[in-house]
């Protein structure tokens, strides 16, 4: 079969963050390596190194975006990039198809749910598209159902219904809703409704999950939108997503991690998004310090609202955080979660850093920001109990006890015996006859006969 797939080129276009690039890429090495030839099409803004990945052909188009539209935040940097890019894109892939060769046939698009665009201009070029959701299938399937949930006067919380689950939604919980529509309200709606209806006219949806973490779910979702869905597993199990990386990673992380005790580091890192306030920042610093526990923090440059980087830390505290741990900009991720002396994982639970942590064994202490991260982190804790959630706690106090438990406590022993039990279910699933596995090898026949 696979012979027949050379010959074949896969168009991919990722959305231009790093939560979306490192799966768009990932499923480019999985596609290469069962025979088909990758073309990445992708905006300037946040455009991946081509050099990285020299058997892929990359074809940049032009964005249009401002410094501050940058600024402003993902939800208007995506309307805005929505916009602008639709006409480059179109250009550039009909320029694609026209240039094919008769030998290589162009056979489909797979780019981001978040694009907006892509169904109808596909459609007009009579070019299949598949849609790559980098969400847990849970959290897409509630796409057609948030604007209901959102007027259901859920909101305002009072505090006797703060845990109740979600009926529409479990199981999120009532005081999970502000932070999944943060301040968008109603705004997200047509938003939303793009969404589903691109992905209903798709010839299908690609999630990075299995059928051991959301067996039902992955059922659901092709009900919802009444395509074919492929789970193909945490994609990292096959590609790391160390070369898709945007920011340069500290690679003095590694030999650092190597003069620590095994399991005893707690890796603390919110993703390429998640910001938070100087307030909390001191908190979580003083919060690691007074754990006594060895650390490894990202601090990402300008994720601290108002600060460059760690200028709000002290001269004082500096130095006691330096006792025990180790401040960064950007790690590799997947190597520092793989390391024999991590022992657990403060996390904002992004859904590539939730299967990241869960393939590497690594339990979770849970501050989700917002959006999908308010669903993962409930799976985490409240489903799989493999982790430990803050309940939105920024305080020293808080974090202090959470890594406690973790890393000291016989709870914390619980959690680490059922993570393990997760991790193996998740490995034999991306392993030769596992259901991840055999849906690569449906995905990659599916887009043959396109
Ligand atoms: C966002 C959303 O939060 C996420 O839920 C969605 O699925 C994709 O878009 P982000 O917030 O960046 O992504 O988080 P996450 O999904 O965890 O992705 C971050 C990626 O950056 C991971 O692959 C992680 O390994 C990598 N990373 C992070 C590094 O390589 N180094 C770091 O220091 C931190």
């Amino acid at each position: 079969m696979e012979e027949k797939r050379n010959g074949l080129r896969v168009i991919l276009f990722p959305l231009p963050l790093q939560g979306c690039i490192n799966p768009m890429l990932q499923l480019a090495n999985i596609l290469h390596v069962r025979g088909f030839s990758i073309t990445v099409i992708h905006t300037r803004f946040n455009a991946p190194k081509a050099s990285s990945h020299p058997l892929f052909t990359f074809l940049q188009i032009p964005d249009g975006l401002s410094e501050t539209e940058i600024q402003d935040g993902v939800m208007s940097l995506l309307a805005q990039i929505n916009l602008n890019a639709e006409s480059p894109f179109r250009d550039c892939l009909r320029k694609v198809l026209l240039e094919s060769k008769e030998s290589e046939r162009v056979t489909c698009l797979i780019d981001d749910c978040g694009w907006l665009f892509t169904q109808s201009v596909s459609e007009s070029l009579k070019l299949p598209r598949l849609v790559l959701c980098t969400f847990k299938a849970t959290f897409f399937n509630a796409y057609p159902s948030l604007p209901l949930i959102r007027t259901k006067g859920y909101l305002p919380v009072s505090d006797s219904e703060a845990e109740d689950s979600v009926p529409e939604f479990p199981p999120l919980q009532k005081r999970d809703l502000s932070k999944v529509f943060g301040e968008f309200g109603e705004k997200l709606d047509p938003f939303l409704h793009a969404v589903v209806e691109t992905t209903i006219r798709s010839s299908g949806l690609i999630y990075m999950s299995c059928e051991e973490l959301e067996k039902d779910s992955l059922t659901l979702s092709n009900e919802i939108f009444k395509v074919p869905v492929f789970a193909i597993g945490p994609f990292h199990s096959y590609f790391s997503a160390s070369s898709s990386s945007l920011f340069t990673q500290d690679e003095t992380c590694i030999p650092w991690l190597d003069d620590q005790e095994d399991k005893s580091v707690i890796y603390v890192s919110l993703g390429s998004v998640v910001n938070i306030t100087e307030t909390e920042f001191l908190e979580i610093a003083c919060g690691l310090s007074n754990s006594k526990q060895p650390f490894l923090w990202v601090v990402r440059p300008g994720s601290v609202l108002g600060a460059k980087w760690i200028e709000p830390l002290s001269e004082g505290l500096v130095s006691s955080l330096e006792e025990k741990g180790k401040i960064v900009k950007w790690a590799p991720q997947q190597e520092v979660l793989a390391h024999r002396a991590t022992g657990g994982f403060l996390t904002h639970n992004g859904w590539n850093s939730t299967l990241e942590s869960i393939c590497e064994g690594v339990p979770m202490i849970c501050l989700p920001g917002g959006w999908d991260q308010m669903l993962n982190s409930r799976f985490v804790s409240d489903i799989w109990k493999i982790g430990i959630h803050l309940e939105g706690r920024i305080e020293k106090k808080e974090i202090e006890k959470a890594v406690r438990v973790l890393m000291e406590e016989s709870e914390g022993n619980k959690i680490r015996e059922r993570m393990k039990v997760l991790k193996d279910e998740v490995e034999k699933s991306v392993k030769q006859g596992g259901s991840s596995f055999q849906s690569i090898e449906t995905l990659a026949n599916h887009i043959l006969l396109l």
